[in-house]
C-alpha cells in the first residue's frame, strides 16, 4: 500500500481564481520530482485538458465516457509530455452529467469509485473542478480525500467561501466524513499593490495555518503556457510562475510526509 497517495479536489465555485492553473501547474511540478500523477479534468469547459495539450475533442475517451459506465476508465488515461503525469480529459458533453445523474442512484460517489481502484497506480490524484458547487464539485468532494481551494488575492476573494466551507462540511457530516481541507492557496498575487497584501491578511485570518505559505504571484508566463498547450516549467522554468508551482509541490509533499510520519 503507498502511504503518501492521495486524491485531491481542487474547489472553488468562484470562476478565474485560478483553479485551473494549479491544478496543470501543481501536478506538472509534482510529476517532474518524479511522483506518479493523475490529472482528473472535470470541468465541462475542458480547459485543463487543452491547457495540458490533450486533445479536448475526443467524444469517446474522456472523464464523461467513463462517468457513463461506457468506457473503461483504463482506456481514457492519456500521456502527456511528462513521463509522470497522465490525465483523464474532459469534453463538453460533461456539462449534461450535472443533469443526467440528479437521478441516479448513488449520483455523488460516481467519480469516487472511478477513482479509489486507481490509487494504487498514483501518488496523487488532482481533481479540477468546475466553477459551481453543482453534481459535479459535489462528485469531486466525495472522491477526494482532501481539498485544496486557491484564492484569488483580489476584492471579495472570501465572498462565497462560506458557501464552500458549508458544502464541505454537509459532505463531512454525511458521505465522506474523512474529508480534509488541504489548504489554501493565494493566486495572483500582485505585491505592487497594497490589496494583495490586505486580502492576504484576511485570508490568513480566517484560515490560519491552512493557508500555504507560497504565494502564486500574477505572472504572464501563467497565463500564456496553456495557449501552447504547455505547463508553465516546460514554456518557461525559469519565470515567477513555474518557480512559485515547483515550491508549492515541495511545500505539499512536505505536509503530507509531515503528516504520515
Ligand atoms: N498567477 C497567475 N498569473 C497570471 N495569470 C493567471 C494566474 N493564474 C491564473 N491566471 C489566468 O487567469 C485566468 C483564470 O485562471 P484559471 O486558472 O483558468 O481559473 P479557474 O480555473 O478558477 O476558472 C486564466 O486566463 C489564467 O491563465
Ligand atoms: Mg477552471
Amino acid at each position: 500500500m503507498n502511504a503518501m497517495s492521495r486524491i485531491i479536489a481542487i474547489a472553488n465555485q468562484k470562476g478565474g481564481v485560478g483553479k485551473t492553473t494549479t491544478a496543470i501547474n501543481l501536478a506538472a511540478s509534482l510529476a517532474v520530482a518524479e511522483k506518479r500523477v493523475l490529472l482528473v479534468d472535470f470541468d465541462p469547459q475542458s480547459n485543463t485538458t487543452s491547457g495540458i495539450g490533450a486533445d479536448k475533442e475526443d467524444e469517446t475517451r474522456n472523464i464523461y465516457t467513463c462517468l457513463s459506465g461506457d468506457v473503461p476508465v483504463g482506456e481514457c488515461i492519456k500521456d502527456t509530455d511528462l513521463e509522470w503525469l497522465k490525465i483523464i480529459p474532459a469534453h463538453r458533453n460533461l456539462a449534461g452529467a450535472e443533469i443526467e445523474l440528479v437521478t441516479q442512484i448513488g449520483r455523488e460517489f460516481f467519480l469516487r469509485n472511478i477513482l479509489l481502484p486507481l490509487k494504487e497506480e498514483f501518488d496523487y490524484i488532482l481533481i479540477d473542478c468546475p466553477p459551481s458547487l453543482g453534481l459535479l464539485t459535489v462528485n469531486a468532494l466525495v472522491a477526494a480525500e482532501s481539498v485544496m481551494i486557491p484564492i484569488q488575492c483580489e476584492y471579495f476573494a472570501l465572498e462565497g467561501v462560506t458557501d464552500l466551507m458549508r458544502t464541505i462540511s454537509m459532505i463531512r457530516d454525511s458521505v465522506n466524513p474523512s474529508l480534509e481541507l488541504e489548504g489554501v492557496v493565494l493566486t495572483m498575487y500582485d505585491e505592487r499593490t497594497n490589496l494583495s497584501q490586505q486580502v492576504t491578511q484576511e485570508i490568513r485570518t480566517y484560515f490560519n495555518e491552512r493557508v500555504f505559505e507560497t504565494v502564486i504571484p500574477r505572472n504572464v508566463r501563467l497565463g500564456e503556457a496553456p495557449s501552447f498547450g504547455l505547463p508553465v516549467l516546460m514554456y518557461e522554468i525559469k519565470s515567477r510562475g513555474a518557480q512559485s508551482y515547483l515550491k508549492l509541490a515541495k511545500e505539499l509533499i512536505d505536509h503530507e510526509t509531515k503528516s504520515v510520519g
